[in-house]
Parts: C-alpha cells; structure tokens; sequence
C-alpha cells in the first residue's frame, strides 16, 4: 500500500535507502530525510516555497566558479560552517574556524619574515609565534598557510589592482617551529552579497560584515590540520561576525611597535598554533 499521511510517505522513503551498503552514508542520508520532512511539515511548505527555494539553490550553483564559492558562503551564513567546526574540534589544540570562500590553492613559499603584500595593501604588521604539538613541543616542517584582505577588505582575487597571490604565503618552521611574516593590517569586509547569498542576507536585515582577521591553515606531517584566523582585538564586528567565525581564543592584539621591535613595522601580532596528533 503506497503512502497517505506525510509519516507513511516519511517513513516509505526512509525505507527506500534502508539498503544503502555503507552505514555511515545511511545514517547521513536518513538522517537528511526525516529532517528535511520535518522542516516541509512544520512549516506546511507550499508548492510556491518549495519551488523558490529550489530556484535559489540553482542561483547559488550558478554563481559559483573555480574563484568563487557560492554554496561556501550560504555554508557560513547559515552557522552550519562553525558548527561543524565546533563539532569536531580537537581538546587543546588551536579552534578551528571557516575556511570562507577565498582560499586558493598553490600559494608561494615564502621566506621566513617576508612581507606578503606591497606598502600601499596597508599598516606594515609583524605576526610570529610558534607551531607546536598540544603538549607544547615544537613542531619542524609545519605549514603556515596565510591569506588575507588589504586594508580596504579586499582579497587579491576580488581585486584587479592585485597581483595574483597578493597577502597570500606558505611559511615552513624548523625546528624551534617558529614562523614570521609581515603584511598589512586586515580591515573589515562585507561578505560578497551580489549573489543569492546576498539577497538572503538583505531580505532577512542581517549584517554583512565580518570581523576583522587573517586566515590560516596550519599543518604538520602526522597531526590534524587545523583551519582558522587571527581576529584583531580592536575590531567592533567581533560580537556579530556575519558568518559566526568567532571564537574567543583567536583574538590577539596588534599591538603598536615598540623600541624593540623590527623598525619597518608598525604592529606586532603575537600567535601560536597547537596541533592534535
Ligand atoms: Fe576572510
């Protein structure tokens, strides 16, 4: 007897995927379906909403290419991108946050202290620390994977004034696992919002702008990558970061120079990464 009531059809289609050989896949996939009925019966979905979210999943798809990332972002600004970083954190090491949609591959390898962006990107800024084990230990051959906005919170691949790779730099420790780079101080930037991301955000009247941060992707042979950023301290958008990226434990001074300081910087930012074997 084929389904009458929305649970008969629920359950029918859960059925249907009963038989899915690996488990994991069946536990997601199910799990996918009795959520996505409950939400079309809680809310009485009609034809026409159906309709239009299916139209704004197909924008979202259609707005992205290799450099942008469309779906990344909804990711984000529906909070499902930091949750499923919360989810997974590993005790004692470094919080993980967003990736975000403007990472690129295949950054240069930079020397240790080489400035990554050019004079006019903004404040000349020192960040240093040291990649470790979560016992502390120095970590030899770690990756520091760096990307950021210049100070008018914009990305090289958003801007045609920017060299390709611009604030963009891999950085290798050694065996005291410490690393330095100098760039610019970040500004705030608003999310893109000329995609259907953007007309989300606009009909719901939720902020757009993200905090203030430099991205990281800090990795070492035998250990957890883990993806994150540095927030700096002064920044007002910290409490309501458009895409839920804070996390308390990321947010470091820049604190002015001083005399002891290298003399071509005007900042320094103290951070240190622990990675989870
Ligand atoms: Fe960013």
């Amino acid at each position: 007897m084929n389904a009458t009531t929305p649970a008969e059809l629920t359950d029918d289609v859960l059925k249907s995927f009963g038989g899915t050989p690996d488990p994991r896949q069946r536990e997601l996939i199910t799990a996918l379906v009795r959520h996505l009925h409950a939400f079309a019966c809680e809310t009485r979905l009609t034809p026409q909403e159906w309709m239009a979210g299916l139209r704004f999943l197909t924008a979202t798809g259609q707005k992205c290419d290799d450099r942008r990332q469309e779906f990344v972002l909804l990711s984000d600004v529906l909070g499902l991108s930091s949750l499923v970083d919360v989810i997974n954190a590993a005790p004692d090491a470094t919080e993980s946050t967003v990736l975000g949609p403007f990472y690129v591959a295949g950054a240069p390898i930079r020397a240790m202290g080489e400035q990554i962006g050019r004079p006019e990107d903004g404040s000349p800024t020192l960040v240093r620390g040291r990649v470790t084990d979560v016992a502390g230990r120095p970590l030899d051959g770690a990756t520091v994977d760096v990307w950021q906005s210049n100070d008018s919170g914009l990305y090289d691949t958003q801007d045609p004034g920017q060299p390709p790779y611009n604030l963009r730099g891999v950085f290798v420790t050694g065996p005291d696992g410490r690393f330095e780079f100098r760039t610019a101080r970040p500004a705030s930037y608003p999310i893109p919002t000329d995609g259907p991301v953007g007309d989300l955000l606009r009909a719901t009247e939720r902020s757009r702008w993200r905090a203030a941060h430099i991205h990281a992707i800090v990795s070492a042979p035998g250990y957890r990558a883990v993806t994150t950023h540095i927030f700096d301290a002064d920044n007002p958008y910290l409490d309501s970061d458009a895409v839920f990226g804070v996390r308390d434990s990321l947010v470091r001074p820049f604190r002015p120079a001083g005399s002891d300081d290298p003399a071509d910087v005007s900042y320094v930012v103290d951070m240190d990464f622990a990675l989870a074997s």
